[in-house]
């Protein structure tokens, strides 16, 4: 079995980050490698030892002086949307009706599906993401395009068929029947197979009736391993409307909790204005709130208050949003991210950045025995980082100091150009030639 030697600054965590000093929670090789056998890490570590375990004739792939670490994931994106990023003007629901709504009617045709899915896929790659979690639209097929471009790609991916009958088109609406029946049919096909993951998806409260809810419920029930996701508390408008629709709830995040879709496999996408008695549920349930930096200001949806969800014990993650979110790339929803916290007062470390775009999300979706670190038997999705690609970058990085300023200045002046390489299960997907010397090397 032929094996391969990736070569760099090598960077994985073990633990989250408390603080700029926290050395522990983290493995960094000045002079590090990987050493990857039929897709699955066999070791990492300093490169002299790494190497004195590889076979004779391993490949090798030298990266330096770019940085090593495991894929980036994403766990909250629409594939349907990928051509309505940057749609102008509106806020959420005006927004969904007048240009998400009209988009997500293309993906009835199968080819035009496809197509999509695979540009999807790409850009995941060529922004050093190896797993997301999406929302594929109402027509089945379009999980199938989804998971076949996936596949293709042997991509371990999160995802399923929207569920939604009320208030939207026509050509969106399933019924509660129809939702069952497909999403029932989709998970027998898709779950588990190969890297695939499903995620029961019914789109919120507003687009569900109750009778879509209760056989939420029971696929929830009957596929105790599946993921599910939706979206809570994401705009003021939309709280109002979502909690008129379910009077007898105590609040937004007391629907979901009626209907049984709180759990550990739970990903509720915005939780901008919960309450600590909303947090606290969360908390108890295990479901992880989605924070989506660009796609909150985007739509000018609001800040997401994550010292509420640390103080409370509450599990969060990060995530693109794409298409409300405005970009595909971890680091520039990273650098949003800061700044939301910011905003309030809130800090979050370049050292807990990147944790949340490897480990931290890996653990937000209970799979970091495979993915978001690369320890002995990791799956090998690993993305190669180039702090100095673009011109400014470079300059800048000609005053970086630590390891902690170079993370700093990547995820505020990085995206895509920074992305050198991605491996999925140990398959190079970006060759890109590196000749640049760094300036921390
Ligand atoms: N709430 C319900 N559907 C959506 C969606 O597609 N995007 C966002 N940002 N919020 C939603
Ligand atoms: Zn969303």
């Amino acid at each position: 079995m032929n094996e391969l030697l990736i070569r760099g600054r090598v960077l994985t965590f073990v633990d989250e980050p408390n603080g700029l000093e926290d050395t522990a929670s983290y493995r960094y090789f000045e002079d590090g490698a990987v050493l990857v056998r039929a897709g699955r890490v066999v070791t990492s570590g300093p490169y002299d030892r790494v190497k004195g375990l590889a076979t004779a004739d391993a490949e090798i792939a030298d990266h330096r002086p770019n940085l090593v670490l495991p894929g980036l994931i994403d766990t909250h994106l629409h594939f349907p949307q990928t051509q309505a990023i940057a749609s102008y003007g509106a806020q959420l629901l005006e927004w969904l009706n007048t240009y998400i709504f009209v988009e997500e009617q293309k993906f009835a045709q199968p080819e035009h599906a496809a197509f999509i899915a695979g540009r999807f896929m790409d850009e995941l790659i060529s922004n050093g993401t190896t797993t997301a979690v999406a929302y594929c639209s109402v027509h089945p097929e379009s999980v199938d395009a989804y998971f076949t471009a996936a596949e293709q790609r042997g991509m371990r991916m999160i995802g399923g068929k929207v569920m939604m009958d009320r208030n939207a088109p026509d050509a969106l609406c399933d019924s509660p029947e129809r939702g069952y029946d497909e999403t029932r049919q989709l998970i027998e096909k898709w779950h588990n197979r190969g890297r695939a993951h499903y995620a029961i998806s019914p789109r919120f409260a507003i687009t569900s009736t109750p009778e879509q809810m209760e056989v939420s419920r029971t696929l929830v029930a009957e596929f105790p391993d599946c993921y599910v996701q939706t979206h809570l508390s994401e705009n003021r408008d939309e709280i109002a409307y979502a909690t008129s629709l379910y009077p007898d709830a105590k609040d937004y995040t007391d629907i979901y909790a009626r209907y049984g879709l709180l759990g550990d496999k739970t990903l509720l996408g915005h939780c901008i204005y919960l309450d600590d008695r909303e947090v606290s549920v969360l908390a108890e349930t295990g479901a992880v709130g989605v924070f989506c930096p660009t796609s909150n200001l985007f739509l000018g949806s609001g800040l997401f208050d994550r010292d509420r969800f640390d103080r409370l014990g509450a599990r969060w993650s990060v995530a693109t949003d794409v298409g409300a979110g405005t970009s595909f790339s971890m680091l520039e929803t990273m650098d949003e991210a800061y700044k939301v916290l910011h905003l309030q007062g809130q800090r979050l470390s370049p050292l807990n950045s990147f944790y949340r775009m490897t480990l931290g999300n890996a653990r937000a979706l209970g799979l970091d025995d495979r993915i978001g670190s690369l320890h002995a038997g990791a799956d090998a999705d690993i993305v190669v980082l180039d702090s100095s690609a673009k011109p400014a970058m470079e300059l800048r990085m000609r005053t970086a100091k630590s390891l902690v300023e170079e993370l700093f200045i990547l995820q505020t002046m990085g995206d895509d150009r920074c992305v050198a390489e991605v491996y999925v299960a140990g398959k190079a997907m970006k060759a890109k030639a590196i000749t640049r010397q760094g300036a921390l090397a």
